[in-house]
Formats: structure tokens, sequence, C-alpha cells
């Protein structure tokens, strides 16, 4: 089944309606993770096609702006009909090209589906609103002002490798929705999913030129699509280098980032630990830990480091790891240099003093769930963000130093706390400096109408279907002025 699928997976530029080869007559190599074999070919676009997407993208913008709700609703709705309808082999090429296992990959595009479908209703029901003036010098009560969103223009979505699908839909449909147009810049390892999406969404029958696929590597045409005239707004999703690197090339044009994390996994000595464990292992493991919002270290009170470790161990036993195929939870890691990355983080904490408490086995670019306890201040794990299955857990002696290290993170995407204590959860939640906290849950970024937010370097900006919907729109003001 798999090498069938095989040949079929070749991606094209999708420009003004039409999918087409690069004049540069180069490609990219797709490399599954875990086949580690060569699966599909993007297409790498030159600067003079992005020119072309942008200007086509600008004046179906123009149209699209004025069409109604409803008429933008129901492609949206047909879009989200074919992502259902070819669900299965949409999953099929997010396991390949980016080792996700089937039904985590089945799942992202049911949750897609789902997204689109609330962001219709979502719009469907936002409304303007209206001001009378007052006494202000040069007001009066004869103004009233009309308060409307419009939309922005041309939206650039930059997605991620580990959500090809769904980081992506989550940026198209509120910009969609909102009235714009959008230029859609998948990860390079993701454009394969990337691009089975828009073959859905070419089903929709948008307008020609309204949603256009640029594919080709950050490194070379990132550059030339940010720091473009024609782009009026950036939504970016991935690391925070690369997310830094953006903010600082594009000028005076929103830019909403949803950077990287370091969540911590906050236990309490009152918290139930069986359940902290559950969420924790969840929290941590689930796809090898590529994501954002994956439980990135345990600050644990002393009194119960102890147990919770044996219970995290006996959690991390149970969780099945190797080829997505077989439906594993730990799979390999999107590739090699990845593996290189949390293994150096892993060695430097062995070497100095850490213990390893399971895991630390490799092969290639699979990783083994591995837990490291009495991680300290000094190592590389304490801090940085693996990407990778390797928990650290760092044991604390009260509220004031776990606060005091949850803050000391460069990050600040979730937090979650462990306790039987509602008051001391919302004591410590108010001093935790992050996007979110969670109180007796693991950290993730859904349900997807709540807000999503990262704070530091985690990010700048808020998504969520009515946020995401907001921050690609802007007030405009029309004033009457009544002669009574
Ligand atoms: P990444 O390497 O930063 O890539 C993200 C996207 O940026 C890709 O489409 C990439 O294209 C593109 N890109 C690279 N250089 C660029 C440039 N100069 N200008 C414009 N775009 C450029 O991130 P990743 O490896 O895909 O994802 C992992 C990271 O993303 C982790 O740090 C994770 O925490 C973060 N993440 C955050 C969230 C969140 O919601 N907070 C969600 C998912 C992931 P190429 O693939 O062609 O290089
Ligand atoms: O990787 C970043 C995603 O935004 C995480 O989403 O919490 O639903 O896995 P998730």
């Amino acid at each position: 089944m798999v090498s069938n699928t095989l040949t079929l997976l070749a991606s094209e530029l999708y420009i003004n309606g039409e999918w087409k080869k690069s004049k540069s007559e180069q490609t990219i190599e797709i490399t599954s993770p875990y086949l580690y074999k060569g699966i599909g070919k993007v297409q790498a676009i030159t600067q003079q096609e992005v020119d072309e997407a942008i200007s086509f993208a600008q004046v179906a913008q123009k149209e699209w702006a004025q069409a109604s709700l409803q008429q933008r609703a129901s492609h949206l709705y047909k879009w989200a009909d074919a992502l259902l309808a070819n669900k299965d082999e949409i999953a099929t090429v997010i396991m390949l090209e980016v080792g996700k296992s089937l039904n985590d990959a089945k799942s992202e595009v049911s949750r897609t589906v789902d997204f689109i479908r609330y962001v219709v209703e979502e719009a469907l029901h936002m409304h303007g609103e209206s001001m009378r003036g007052d006494s202000f010098p040069g007001g009066s009560k004869s103004k009233v002002a009309i308060v409307e969103r419009v939309p922005l223009g041309v939206v650039l979505a930059i997605s991620p490798f580990n959500y090809p699908v769904n980081l992506a839909a989550a940026k198209l449909a509120p910009a969609l929705m909102a009235g714009n147009a959008v230029i859609f810049k998948p990860a390079t390892q993701g454009a394969l999913s990337g691009t089975k999406m828009i073959e859905a969404l070419h089903l929709a029958e948008f307008p020609k030129g309204l949603v256009n696929l640029v594919t080709g590597r950050g490194s070379e045409i990132g550059d030339y699509l940010v720091e473009h005239k024609g782009i009026d707004m950036i939504s970016f999703t991935g690391g925070t280098d690369t997310g830094l690197h953006l903010a600082k090339k594009s000028a005076m044009i929103p830019l909403v980032l949803e950077l990287g994390g370091k969540d911590p996994g906050i236990v309490r000595q009152d918290a139930d630990l069986q359940e902290a464990a559950k969420q924790i292992i969840s929290g941590a493991f689930s796809y090898s830990g590529q994501r954002c919002t994956a439980i990135k270290r345990v600050l644990v009170h002393d009194s119960v480091a102890d147990e919770l470790v044996d219970l995290l161990k006996r959690e991390i036993d149970q969780l099945v790891v190797g080829s997505p195929v077989n439906g594993s939870t730990v799979v390999p890691l999107i590739d090699e240099q990845a593996a290189d990355f949390v293994q150096g983080l892993i060695d430097d904490a062995i070497d100095k003093g850490a213990v390893v408490v399971t895991g630390n086995k490799r092969d290639r670019n699979l990783l083994h769930p591995t837990l490291l306890d009495h991680v300290k201040e000094d190592m590389r794990l304490a801090w940085e963000e693996p990407f990778g299955p390797a928990l650290p857990i760092i044991r604390v002696s009260s509220d004031e130093q776990t606060i005091a290290l949850a803050n000391a993170s460069e990050f600040g995407l979730q937090a979650s706390i462990f306790t039987k204590d509602i008051n001391k959860a919302f004591a410590i939640a108010n001093q935790i400096e992050a996007g979110a906290v969670q109180i007796n849950g693991r950290t993730e970024r859904g349900p997807d109408h709540f807000p999503f937010i990262g704070v530091k370097k985690s990010g700048m900006g808020v998504q969520g279907i009515r946020k995401s919907i907001e921050s690609m729109t802007r007030e405009k003001v029309t004033v009457l002025n009544l002669s009574v």
C-alpha cells in the first residue's frame, strides 16, 4: 500500500487556481522520517513566481472582500467537506511525510474540518459596534461612529512541519473568512501534506488567485516573501529563532508569531500523583514531544518526587515506541539532525550528574522516551526546548522556588499545575509568566476556540478562532454627522 502511495506524492505550485511546475526546474526531495527514502518532490519557487502569486492574490482579494459572509462560508464549508471526504488519503500523506501515527494524522484532519466549520460560524456572528459622540472637543452627540472589521489584504501564512494540515488551515480559514487572500508557504517537510490540503481547497472552487501555494526552502525564499511589499499581514508558526528573524525583517505590517516553548508541569505535594503522571506523560511524549505545547520539564516538590518518578516511569513503560504505521506514540523524529540535538541535551545532562530513570536508547532518529531525574540549573535540558522525547525532572522545595524557576525560562507558552488546592492553584497561576496555565491537565492548544497565546520568546499576538479572525482584520470607523 505504501509503495503505491509513494508514486503519487508530487507537489506543484498552486497559483491563480492552476497547478504548475516552477520555472526554476528545481525540486526538493522529501524523505520520510521512518521509511528513510524519498517519498516525493516539491517545487522550489522563483522570486518572479512569488511576485506573480502575490499579484494574483491582490486582484482576487479586492472582489472577495466584497463577497457576503454567506458566500465566503459556502466555499469554506465545501473545503471542509472535501477534507473530510479525503481524510484517509491526507492522513496517509501526513504519516509518510512527518511520521505521525495514522490515528493522530486522521485526528489532525478531523480537527481541521471542525476548525474550519467553527471559523465560519464564529465569523457569521461577529458584528461591529456603534458609538455616539460625547463632549470631547469637536465632538457632540450628533456624531455616530460605525465601527466595523475589514480585511487586511494579502496574508502570508507560514506553517511548521508538526501539524502540516491543521496549523496551516488554522491560518487559511480565518484569513479567508475575514475577506483576505492568502499566500501559503508550508514547511518544506510538510509541503506534500500541505499540497493535499490545497487539493481539497481547490475542489471548493474559491475564486482563482485567492489562495496560492508557494513552496521552496524558507532559507531561500523566506526573506523575499516576508519583505515583499504586497504582503499585508504575516501569520507564522515555527521555531523561536525563525520567528525572531521574521520579526526583524517584516516592517510595519501586523505579525502574529506562535513559537517554541518550555512548558513546566508543576507538581505540588498535595497533587493526585497518579493523575498528574498520566497527564505529564501524555503531554510530554505524544508525537515524540514534537509539539510546541509539550510538557518539557517537571518541577516537583521534593517530598513527592520519588513517588512521582516511579509513576512516570510506569507510564513510560506503557508507551508504544517505533514506527507510526504501528500506531506508536513515540515515533522517529523528523530527521537525524533533530535526534542529534536531543541526544546532545541528554548527554550534557548526564555529564553534569543527571540520573537516567529510563530511556537514552537510540536507533537512528528514533529516540526512546527518556526521563532524567535530578536535573539542575546548569544543564541545558533545564532550559532548552528539545522538541523530542526527553523529559527532565527538577526537584524543588517550595512554591516560591517553583514559580521562580518556571519564570526564569525565556519561553512563556503554557504551564500545568497539579494540586488539590484550588486556591493555591490560582495563586500560582497568577504568578506564572505564560499565555495559559492549565490546572490539573496537560498543556495543549485546544479547544481551538480558546485564545492561544505565547509570551516572551513563545510568541506575539493571539490565535484561537475568534482571535485569529480579529488578528486578520482591522477596525474601520465611519462617522455619521447628524444635523440634529
Ligand atoms: P521552523 O524551522 O522555524 O520552520 C517554520 C517555518 O518557517 C517553515 O515553513 C520554514 O520553511 C519557514 N522558514 C524558515 N526560514 C524562514 C525565513 N527566513 N523566512 C520565512 N520563513 C522561514 O520550525 P519547525 O522546525 O517547522 O517547527 C518546530 C518549531 O516550531 C519548534 O520550536 C516548535 O516549538 C515551534 N512550533 C510552535 C508552535 C506554536 O503554536 N507555538 C506550533 C508548532 C511548532 P522551511 O521548512 O522551508 O525551512
Ligand atoms: O505544536 C504546536 C501546536 O500548536 C500544539 O498543538 O497542543 O494541540 O498539540 P496541540
